[in-house]
């Protein structure tokens, strides 16, 4: 067991499948007591996120919340610290993507991934860092993408959010740094889950990105936990403001 001091919370949004899921139980298995959040439709499923860190002997603190929703995110934080009773990392995870050309592109479409991917961090970095602030302490990791970097037809706003996520990273690195706070961002690649499956829509698709891949082979949400890890850590307190590239080698920029 931890002692109170070397205790640490981690705050995961989007926990209850995919990369969220598997950062949520990779920090249980390096020492973290867990917030996990999701929509409130996936509450069954982040119940079983909630077993997988309890059968690890770490604390999970479970809350249904829409990211894109100032109120529910406000009190979600609010419980959170009542019930965990500090956040040393957040982990902005929560995410959409449906695909579609510019030229086809429905407004409440571009509206749902602004709010979710890119109003949702922010909201989520509003209600957290003045609580790190207090505390001269903390870590924050956005989940952006490397579409974010690239451009990806199909995923034009897709892409434009996850670019947003990546600069409001390297701002708030500068806006929170002098207390303590490093923020930085991963850029995943194709990573096989449901959303990445439906991303690529055949195993055709998969079969070719295996090809193009240095590493011979598609993502896998565990392949993101080490570097949130990385960046969690209290050794890794001079880096801030960067974005990672997690993708085995499909893209080098
Ligand atoms: N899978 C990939 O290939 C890939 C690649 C690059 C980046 N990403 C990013 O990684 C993150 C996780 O993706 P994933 O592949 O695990 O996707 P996923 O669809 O499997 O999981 C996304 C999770 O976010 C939750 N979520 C969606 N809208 C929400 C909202 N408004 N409020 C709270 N939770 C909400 C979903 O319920 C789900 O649990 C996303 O930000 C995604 O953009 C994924």
């Amino acid at each position: 067991m931890q002692n109170t001091q070397q205790r640490r919370v981690a705050f995961v949004t989007g926990a209850s499948r995919g990369i969220g899921q598997a950062v949520a139980v990779g920090l249980a298995q390096a020492g973290y007591d867990v917030v996990i959040t999701d929509l409130a439709r996936q509450e069954a499923d982040l119940r079983k996120t909630a077993g997988l860190i309890t059968a690890l002997d770490r604390k999970a603190y479970t809350y249904l919340a829409d990211v894109s929703k100032k109120d529910e995110v406000d009190a979600t934080v609010q419980a959170a610290l009542r019930d965990a009773g500090r956040i040393d990392v957040l982990v902005n995870n929560a995410g959409i993507l449906k695909l579609s050309l510019l030229q086809d592109l429905d407004e409440a479409t571009w509206d749902a991934h602004f709010d979710v991917n890119v109003k949702g961090v922010l909201l989520m970095c509003q209600a957290i860092v003045p609580h790190m602030r207090a505390r001269k302490s903390g870590r924050v990791i956005n989940i952006a993408s490397i579409a974010g970097r690239q451009g990806v037809a199909n995923q034009g706003h897709y892409a434009a959010t996850k670019s947003a996520v990546i600069t409001l990273t390297r701002v708030l690195a500068q806006e929170a740094g002098m207390d303590g706070i490093t923020v930085n961002a991963i850029c995943p690649g194709i990573i096989l889950t449901e959303m990445g499956r439906n991303n690529l829509g055949s195993d055709e698709a998969v079969r070719h990105w295996e090809e193009v891949a240095a590493l011979k082979r598609l993502g896998t949400p565990e392949d993101i936990v080490g570097p949130v890890c990385f960046f969690a850590s209290e050794q890794s307190a001079f880096v801030t403001g960067q974005a990672l590239n997690v993708c085995g080698g499909i893209y080098f920029h």
